[in-house]
């Protein structure tokens, strides 16, 4: 800052959004905010603003109220595959709807589990794992919910499903996103997504469209 309060553009962006989004925390009383703030200076090359911009906390927002309204609050361990920065989970632990023993944050990017603990610091029951959704054991490990919001980044959406015990519970985000890269089974519509995803019983199915694509997401159980 110069004399005139004006900022200096050769400070990086980094100082000034630790800044902000501390003084955002203490306003709001929120530790996930603070949690943010701390992710800016702990974690420089995490693309944070990206996982927690506006259209991802929505897409997150909606599936925490339609889980909540679909399957109520009480969960004991809950499996948040491609889970990245573990933002959902800091999301659902943060509302006091829910009553969650443990959330598993599981993620195959080995890069990104230490930003997920940043994420969810002392959140009691957290956990952030690095490994392949194909490759983990779901029948020994019973988890009462599975949810899956980057079926847009695995290639084989039901072969994946076919793994887990019947009667699981899922809930599963998609999108019409086909230009992103790394988006590798992009779904045209909703009514193909329930097409890829045959569930065995569907409680909620619904789009949530953002300016650019849809997203669709299902709750129900395989
Ligand atoms: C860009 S992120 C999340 C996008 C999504 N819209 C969201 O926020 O839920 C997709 C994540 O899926 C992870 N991923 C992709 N394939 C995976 C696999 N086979 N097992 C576990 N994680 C995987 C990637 O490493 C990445 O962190």
């Amino acid at each position: 800052m110069d004399q005139n309060n004006r900022i200096d553009a050769t400070v990086d962006w980094r100082e000034n959004a630790f800044d902000l989004t501390r003084g955002i925390a203490a306003y709001t009383q929120s530790g996930l905010v603070g949690r943010l703030a701390k992710i800016i200076a702990k974690h420089p090359d995490a693309d944070i603003a990206n996982a927690f911009n506006h259209k991802q906390v929505a897409c997150k927002m909606w599936a925490r109220d339609e889980l909540f309204n679909t399957c109520g609050g009480a969960f004991q361990r809950i499996w948040v595959l491609g889970g990245w920065y573990g933002v959902l989970a800091a999301m659902l632990l943060d509302d006091a709807r829910f009553d969650i023993s443990q959330i598993d944050s599981i993620d195959i990017d080995e890069d990104v589990a230490a930003v997920a603990e940043t994420m969810n610091k002392d959140a009691p029951g957290f956990r952030a794992v690095t490994a392949d959704m194909y490759a983990l054991d779901y029948a020994s490990a019973t988890p009462d919910l599975v949810v899956n919001t980057s079926c847009e980044h695995i290639a084989d959406v039901r072969g994946w499903l076919d793994m887990l015990p019947k009667g699981t519970k899922v809930l599963l985000q998609s999108n019409d996103y086909f230009a992103e890269p790394t988006h590798i089974n992009c779904v045209e519509s909703q009514q193909a997504f329930e097409q890829l995803a045959r569930l065995a019983d569907i409680r909620f199915s619904g789009t949530l469209p953002q300016k650019k694509y849809n997203r669709f997401m299902l709750i129900g159980s395989v």
